[in-house]
């Protein structure tokens, strides 16, 4: 089987065996195009590769490597040299506790696996599509870059960097044709929050997973396939002019107070 990306336009999703990557994944292919697919677990990067056939190909890495990340920009280079689109997706919870239990690190395996990634990532992208004057990447922050208490701290706090950077960078790619933009999710049905194996983590996830309903204004948890939409429509469809855009894709969670919360005097006012 010819698995080159022959002319097909080109994509890169980190961590696009699993959840929310792996549904960008089929979304893409179903558009046309040619997915590496950069994981490191590689039983479901190999699945699929069986899956899509010639529309993927599965390149394991782990992408807190700058070598690897090295040997992926040759691998595009050598294909047919072209990358429409960067999605710099793969990530972790991460540690779990209070501050005065976290170690260096734990803060260091979030940092390198959520943030680091992205700055390679997106260097990498920024190298092979400035020459090309186009190109657009999408980076996946979270809501908990954004609000509090929604997840652990150093996660927290790599998401947040992870929308400012992304925005940082957006200001300066827009002038070589690079879009730059991040998609940052609520809680999503995917195996970080299902799949969870701290015990610490078990009851939360099996709250958020029975709809979130306490906190949030839609009283569910988001398919992987919504964020995975939001995702593609930004690298296919969104127009030129969104720039550094932070997409929030969280069922209102950090909108506001979910209506049926409201006190009861705030119901009489507005009925
Ligand atoms: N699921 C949610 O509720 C939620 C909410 C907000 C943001 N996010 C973010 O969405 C992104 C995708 O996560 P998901 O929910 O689909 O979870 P997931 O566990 O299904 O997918 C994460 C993928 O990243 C890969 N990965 C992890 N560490 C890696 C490493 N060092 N090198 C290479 N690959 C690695 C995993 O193998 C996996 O395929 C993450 O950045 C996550 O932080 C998820």
């Amino acid at each position: 089987m010819n698995n080159s990306p022959e002319s097909r336009p080109v994509s890169v999703i980190t961590g696009g065996a699993s959840g929310i990557g792996y549904a960008t994944t089929e979304m893409l292919v179903a558009r046309g195009h040619f997915v590496y697919i950069a994981d490191r677990d590689e039983d479901k990067g190999i699945a699929c590769q069986k899956q899509f056939g010639d529309s993927v190909e599965f390149f394991p890495m782990d992408v807190t490597s700058e070598e690897l990340f090295e040997q992926l920009g040759d691998k595009i280079i050598s294909g047919n040299g072209h990358l429409h689109s960067f999605v710099n997706n793969a990530g972790i919870g991460g540690a779990l506790g209070p501050i005065t239990e976290l170690t260096v690190e734990d803060y260091e395996r979030a940092h390198n696996v959520l943030l680091k990634s992205v700055f390679l990532g997106t260097r990498l992208a920024a190298r092979i599509m400035s020459p090309q004057g186009s190109g657009r990447i999408v980076n996946v922050g979270s809501m908990a870059g954004l609000y509090a208490g929604c997840s652990p701290h150093l996660y927290a706090g790599a998401k947040a960097a992870v929308i400012q950077f992304s925005q940082s960078v957006a200001v300066e790619l827009v002038e070589k044709g690079i879009q730059v933009n991040v998609v940052c999710p609520g809680y999503t049905k995917t195996p970080i929050i299902t799949g969870v194996t701290d015990e610490r983590w078990v009851e939360r996830a099996e709250r958020i997973a029975d709809g979130n309903r306490d906190s949030q204004p839609m009283p569910r948890i988001a398919e992987a396939e919504e964020i995975a939409a939001s995702i593609t429509w930004l690298l296919c469809d969104a127009p030129d002019f969104i720039i550094g855009h932070p997409l929030v894709v969280d069922g209102g969670c950090t909108v506001g107070r979910p209506w049926r919360l409201q006190p009861e005097f705030m119901r009489t006012y507005h009925s």
